[in-house]
């Protein structure tokens, strides 16, 4: 069952520590979706999936765009501190640590998530992205010292150039993230063969 705030529909899975995972899924997926994911990712972490507000011929995502790769930046501008009022007001209902919220972030999701880093420093500790892009170019850098992202792109991804996901890196190492790049020779889509590193990389790196 879903819940509603602030007009997000959203799902909480309690887990037993104080980590929490924001989960925010790909074009055409909803707050379910990256659930699983997420549990199989840190099976002690709360989970937080939402959905985002904007319908695309009825498919959801987190912002508008005007055609495959070119974003709305008013739009995604909005959204952003959109959705990082609902990050905030989510942690103050459900009594998270609002310092220990990680995004995972696929497609959609992960470039909203990028944006979150660029636009609203802070919300996040941590971001996992799978096939990222630079959403835009904010107006002045980010300081992103303290924060880290794992970046999980695939060399044949037809929907996300090599380039974007490259300027992306570039930003967030120039605006002191720590930044790992993970290459796979796949697509757009996932493959199993991905998901050990970011365990492994959500076990330690920049844990407070
Ligand atoms: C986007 O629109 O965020 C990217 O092109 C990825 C996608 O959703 O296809």
């Amino acid at each position: 069952m879903s819940d509603h705030l602030l007009g997000f529909h959203y799902r909480f899975v309690a887990g037993e520590g104080k980590d929490t995972l924001l989960l925010l899924h790909g074009t055409g997926g909803d707050e379910s979706d990256l659930l699983q994911l997420g549990r199989a990712l840190w099976p002690a972490a709360n989970l937080l999936g939402v959905r985002g507000r904007v319908l695309e011929h009825g498919m959801p995502r987190f912002f508008r765009r005007l055609g495959p790769g070119v974003f709305d930046e008013a739009d995604l501008t909005q959204r952003t501190h959109e959705l990082a009022d609902f990050i905030r007001a989510a942690a103050d209902l459900h009594r998270l640590d609002s310092e220990r919220i990680d995004a995972v972030g696929y497609s959609n999701g992960a470039n909203i998530a990028a944006s979150l880093l660029l636009l609203e420093p802070g919300v996040l500790r941590r971001a996992v992205l799978f096939r990222a892009m630079l959403p835009l170019q904010p107006k002045t850098v980010p300081d992103l010292h303290g924060t880290a992202a794992f970046v999980a792109a695939g060399r044949g991804d037809p929907q996300i150039p090599a380039e974007g996901t490259q300027a992306l890196v570039e930003l967030l190492s120039a605006s002191g993230a720590e930044v790992t790049v993970h290459w796979v020779d796949g697509g757009h889509g996932l493959s199993q063969e991905e998901l050990p590193p970011v365990r492994a990389w959500l076990a330690g790196s920049g844990m407070k």
